[in-house]
């Protein structure tokens, strides 16, 4: 958990690789829908590009089938799920269905300022989705993806007004979402700031990990 553009994505891709899960992004997931044109997609866009979050019963629907799947039943990172009480709600229903338990929930903060840093110097490979920044990230060539040598771009919903609007609910709905397992003591929250590696290292200390 954490606000937009704290840097959940890619702690969520380190740690794939150090625990061999795989790293299930509601966000990806989305955009890759509205990428294919696929009916899903057409129902999210304006929610997405407009920094607002999909309705829960079609987050709902999303997130049980894809934990359904085979490669998910030795566990899996969730990335940006859930970030509402009733989400929270819906992933203690599906974790009871597969009988897996809930092991970690780690929320990374960050202070706004540098979250609109982050987030305003985003840049995105539209083909595989890797994630650069101007300053922190860069690629090889200026604004040529490393991995697919096409030109890279920036998300619609990382205009700074959407950026804050986006804050806006990151405030009003998923803290709430937070609260709850905050009040269940299993929420650790985890310093964001600083390089990538630092934070990495701080999450794996949260997970017990060496
Ligand atoms: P989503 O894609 O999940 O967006 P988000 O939560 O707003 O998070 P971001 O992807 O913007 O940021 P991040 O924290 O992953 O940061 P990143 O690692 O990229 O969701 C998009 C939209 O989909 C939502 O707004 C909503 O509409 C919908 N949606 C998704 N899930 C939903 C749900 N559950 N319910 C309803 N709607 C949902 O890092 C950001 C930048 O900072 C990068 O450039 C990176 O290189 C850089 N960076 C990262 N770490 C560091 C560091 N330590 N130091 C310096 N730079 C860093």
């Amino acid at each position: 958990m954490g606000p937009p553009g704290v840097g959940k994505g890619t702690q969520a891709i380190l740690l794939r690789e150090r625990l061999g899960v795989p790293h299930v992004s509601t966000g990806d997931i989305l955009r890759a829908s509205m990428q294919a044109g696929a009916s899903l997609g057409k129902q999210v866009r304006g929610f997405v590009e407009g920094g607002q979050l999909v309705p829960d019963d079609l987050m709902g629907d999303l997130i049980a089938e894809r934990l359904q799947r085979s490669d998910a039943r030795g566990g899996f990172i969730l990335d940006g799920f859930p970030r509402t009480v009733g989400q929270v709600r819906t992933l203690d229903e599906v974790l009871a269905r597969a009988g897996m338990p809930l092991d970690h929930v780690l929320m990374l903060v960050a202070p706004e300022e540098e979250i609109i840093r982050r987030l305003s110097g985003r840049r995105t490979c539209p083909q595989c989705g890797a994630v650069y920044h101007l300053e922190s990230r860069r690629p090889e060539s200026a604004g040529i993806c490393d991995a697919c040598g096409v030109a890279l771009a920036q998300r619609p919903d990382d205009a700074e007004e959407v950026i804050r609007k986006r804050l806006g609910i990151y405030r009003a709905q998923t803290m709430a979402a937070g609260q709850v397992y905050r009040e269940r003591g299993v929420l650790r929250e985890v310093d964001g700031v600083g390089d990538v590696q630092q934070v990495a290292a701080r999450l794996r200390s949260g997970l017990g990990m060496a």
